[in-house]
């Protein structure tokens, strides 16, 4: 049997070359050893305002980029997260098995919280429903970033005190799923900080979207240093950066690439990161056009019916044990 991995990403827009370098390139290499579920997380996104209207064009959007870049649906269960209900429903029963203490505790929700005023219960519960996401699955590896380590942390927490309280092996307690060479791409502009969708200055992110001419631009605009040389150093964070991002894309390595670009200086080395970049989005964007076109609308939502009732037979399953074990009738 395969082990589970389970991940999912928020529909927030168009994702940016970071998203895929450090996550979705690392779940196209691994679809074929795993038993794979890829959601959209549209519940989850709702934790902040949305605008309808762009959040249906999102959420659409985002079932499209997993394909361009290259989830093949034939081998794994992608999905919306609404559209399998028990979600939300573990969701609530793990409510009653989490502490307020404990997701006051959550780094991304003090984060997120002190942006903006009239903050939602459903931001505060955030966490929650991931575990349930995850919980219902039991998967054995979750694909996470950095930044929702400590999500996946609780996740086991509540899964562990609800088998204790219930005594009985109800959740598999998953784990982080680390990929080696994950790259983590920094911003262009201020290269010490991550690489972000939404960063006010478009110019710091490259999003998958973003055409030849835009990619050179706003690399040739990247922020580095004035040595004019190619060296991997925590000193030079702009040049290690995009170095990252070369690395990443042409499996070389640093010491290959310092070699390789010793008498470039910094205006030859960005035109060739740029080049790099933009033949491995070149395809992505070919696909995800094709998608886009009405013909493949109901191409579009036959895989994700057939990805719902894929995960809700397991889904369905958890649910219940659930359920029986708090009590409930059946
Ligand atoms: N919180 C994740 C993010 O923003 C998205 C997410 C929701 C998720 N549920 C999940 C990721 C379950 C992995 C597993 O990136």
């Amino acid at each position: 049997m395969k082990k589970q991995i389970l991940s999912g990403i928020q529909p927030s827009g168009i994702l940016t070359l970071g998203n895929y370098l450090g996550a979705l390139r690392n779940w196209i290499k691994i679809q074929n050893d795993y038993d794979c579920k890829f959601f959209v997380a549209d519940l989850h996104s709702i934790t902040v305002d949305q605008n309808p209207i762009e959040l249906r064009k999102n959420i659409k959007s985002a079932i499209m980029q997993y394909i361009a870049c290259g989830l093949d649906p034939e081998k794994n269960t992608i999905f919306m997260q609404s559209h399998v209900h028990e979600h939300a429903e573990l969701g609530w029963i793990l409510n009653c098995s989490t502490y307020m203490g404990e997701l006051s505790r959550m780094t991304q929700f003090k984060d997120k919280s002190k942006k903006q005023a009239n903050i939602k219960v459903g931001l505060f519960d955030y966490p929650v429903l991931m575990a349930a996401d995850i919980l219902l699955y039991d998967a054995d590896y979750v694909p996470v970033g950095e930044d929702q380590r400590q999500h996946l942390e609780i996740a086991r927490d509540i899964a562990q005190r609800f088998n204790s309280t219930y005594n009985k092996e109800i959740f598999k307690l998953p784990e982080a799923f680390i990929t080696e060479n994950t790259a983590r791409i920094m911003s262009l502009q201020e290269p010490t900080k991550k690489m972000s969708k939404s960063d006010e200055n478009k110019e710091a992110t490259i999003f998958l979207l973003d055409d030849r001419e835009t990619v050179l631009r706003k690399i040739k605009k990247a922020v580095t240093d004035s040595e004019n040389i190619i060296k991997y150093s925590d000193e030079k964070p702009g040049i290690k950066n995009l170095m990252n991002i070369y690395s990443a894309i042409s499996e070389k390595t640093y010491k290959q690439i310092e070699e390789e670009c010793k008498d470039l200086g910094y205006g030859k080395f960005k035109q060739i990161v740029a080049c790099a970049v933009s033949d491995v989005l070149d395809p992505i964007q070919k696909k995800y056009y094709e998608l886009s076109s009405s013909e493949n609308d109901e191409y579009l939502k036959s895989i994700c019916k057939k990805g719902a009732e894929t995960a809700q037979k397991t889904a369905e399953k958890k649910l219940k044990e659930v359920y029986d074990a708090v009590g409930f009738i059946v």
